[in-house]
């Protein structure tokens, strides 16, 4: 493929800021977008508006933004490569929301899986958390993105922002948005320490990227286990240690575990402390150091932000135009000369 094809595919993806980023966020979603800066052009961002359907603390949220940016670029993400930028400074994603919103039934809405798990988990069913697919919806449409690269639980979310432009391009007969489609990782869902899915909500199912090496260790050592003794054949396929080192062994240090677990030899403990060695092989070092300058440098990552937010403010200009012409609301010069 030239690099001119290359470049024409265009990657979106965001990151709630509702928490620290995990090893399901990074195995799921962010090692890909990391990996894909080299394939095309790659635009991410923190999905700070998303955020507030669940978290309502100014400082909270202001910090976890941060991270999330700080985290992304420890990882790799390169700025000359790869847009960052913070969901709220494209302010023309919220007013496009609304504008999809209009077009959409309340069916399409109720059938989103994420909103009932969410109220069942116990958020607040908010008008916002009802709404989400729809600004998310607006955040893949406004740049014309060709694939969406996330992992399993966002998969019903971007089938809605394909029926949200399907509807948008029907009702006003003109094809002003491109259909997007899914990108899955290797690992579309990471089991977390409960047992269930990884995620932000349930701070007990996660190991932060870079959480301290004391927390991590306290986490992994009290991963909750049955009573089998070391010599005790065990199954490692249900077994979270091993699932979680499946994402971060050799072949052949996998086997050995596998090997240990089933024929029996290899007791909790010890698979504990194999885990907890190669997170602080992959993640420590070299990467703590670095997410360890930004912290110290905080307006390096303030200044990425910015400079991604500006460029992809032009992206979305056109679209914008094509949109505001199509459904009859002032275009942006006319709005512009209200500020003067
Ligand atoms: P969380 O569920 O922890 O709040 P987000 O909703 O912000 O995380 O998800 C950010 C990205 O990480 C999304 O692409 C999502 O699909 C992915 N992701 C989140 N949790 C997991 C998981 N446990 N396994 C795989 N991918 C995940
Ligand atoms: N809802 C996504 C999540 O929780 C985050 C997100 C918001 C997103 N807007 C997006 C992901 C657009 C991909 C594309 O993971």
């Amino acid at each position: 493929m030239s690099s001119e094809t290359k470049k024409s595919i265009r990657y979106l993806s965001g990151v709630q800021p509702s928490g620290r980023l995990h090893l399901g966020n990074y195995f799921g979603a962010i090692q890909n977008h990391i990996r894909l800066q080299d394939e095309g052009e790659c635009l991410y961002f923190i999905a700070n508006y998303h955020s507030l359907t669940t978290v309502q603390d100014p400082e909270a949220l202001r910090r976890y933004t941060f991270m999330a940016a700080a985290d992304y670029l420890a990882l790799g993400l390169d700025r000359t490569k790869a847009f960052l930028f913070r969901q709220s400074d494209v302010p023309e994603v919220t007013e496009l929301a609304w504008i999809l919103s209009t077009v959409t039934g309340m069916g399409l809405m109720e059938r989103a899986h994420s909103f009932k798990d969410k109220v069942a988990r116990g958020i607040v069913p908010t008008l916002g958390l009802f709404f989400y697919p729809a600004l998310m919806a607006a955040d893949i449409l406004i740049y014309q993105s060709d694939k969406v690269p996330v992992g399993q639980d966002q998969i019903q979310h971007i089938e809605m922002a394909r029926d949200m432009a399907g509807y948008f391009n029907h009702t006003f007969k003109k094809e002003v948005f491109k259909l997007p489609e899914s990108v899955l990782s290797q690992t579309p869902k990471v089991m977390g320490l409960t047992g269930g899915k990884m995620s932000k909500s349930d701070e007990a199912s996660v190991i932060p990227i870079f959480g301290e090496p004391s927390e991590i260790k306290k986490k992994v050592m009290s991963i909750v286990t049955d009573s089998k003794g070391v010599a005790e054949p065990k199954d490692p396929d249900n077994n979270v240690i091993y699932l979680l080192y499946q994402l971060l062994a050799s072949a052949e240090e996998l086997s050995h575990m596998e090997n240990g677990f089933r024929q029996g030899g290899m007791g909790y403990g010890d698979a504990k402390k194999l885990l907890l060695a190669k997170l602080e092989e992959i993640f420590g070092g070299e990467k703590r150091e670095k997410r360890k300058k930004m912290d110290e440098k905080p307006d390096l990552v303030e200044d990425v932000l910015i400079e991604s937010a500006k460029k992809v403010r032009k992206i979305v200009a056109p679209t914008m135009e094509q949109v505001y012409e199509v459904v009859g609301i002032p275009s942006s010069q006319i709005k512009k000369r209200l500020l003067d």
